[in-house]
């Protein structure tokens, strides 16, 4: 049986915020995958980006879901390029439901301009147009690695926890 909710899709589609209502109203810890590697690390994502490059940042966070996946009962909210590596996929389905978050062009870059400098691969200053070739060139990763699909785009945070928590019940996979 699986147990764990995993998260997945593109930055600022809400994965933090809608686990962390998860793992409130289901009574789990919440797994923020980035916050594993940032303590590996010893430094922050953006720093790490900086010193080490993206292809070390990927090394460490291919390690951090293995731990990750490894537990049971938890909710992980996985960093957006997660789905580059099939071998994530593999563990995290292994032990959990993954779920793909999404939202329109639109949403994303006014949630990504909110968050400012936390987010090294896309700048604030990155055009409109860069950002939805990145959200092009991914898709087929998400579509592929996801059990089932929220559109985040015009749902507040309850009511995606709500949509999840509903399909999961219909899950017969799944362990509460
Ligand atoms: C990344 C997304 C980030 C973080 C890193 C790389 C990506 O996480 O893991 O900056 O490749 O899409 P969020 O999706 O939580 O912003």
């Amino acid at each position: 049986m699986k147990s764990n909710i995993a998260l997945i899709g593109f930055m600022g589609t809400g994965k933090t915020t809608v686990g962390q209502v998860l793992a409130t109203r289901l009574h789990r810890k919440l797994i923020e995958v980035d916050a594993i590697i940032a303590k590996m690390a010893g430094k922050p994502i953006p720093d790490i980006f900086r010193d080490n490059g993206e292809i070390y940042f990927r090394e460490l966070e291919t390690k951090a879901i293995k731990k990750a996946a490894a537990r049971e009962k938890q909710v992980i909210a996985c960093g957006g390029g997660v789905v580059l590596n099939t071998i994530n996929i593999d563990r995290l389905r292994e032990t959990g439901v993954v779920i793909n978050l999404t939202a329109s062009l639109e949403i994303i870059l006014k949630r990504i301009v909110k968050d400012g400098e936390n987010r090294p691969l896309i700048s604030v200053n990155w055009p409109p147009e860069r950002i939805k070739e990145l959200m092009k060139f991914r898709r087929p990763f998400y579509d592929r690695a996801a059990d089932f699909v929220v559109n985040t785009s015009k749902l507040n945070v309850e009511t995606v926890a709500d949509k999840i928590i509903d399909r999961l019940k219909n899950d017969e996979s799944f362990n509460f």
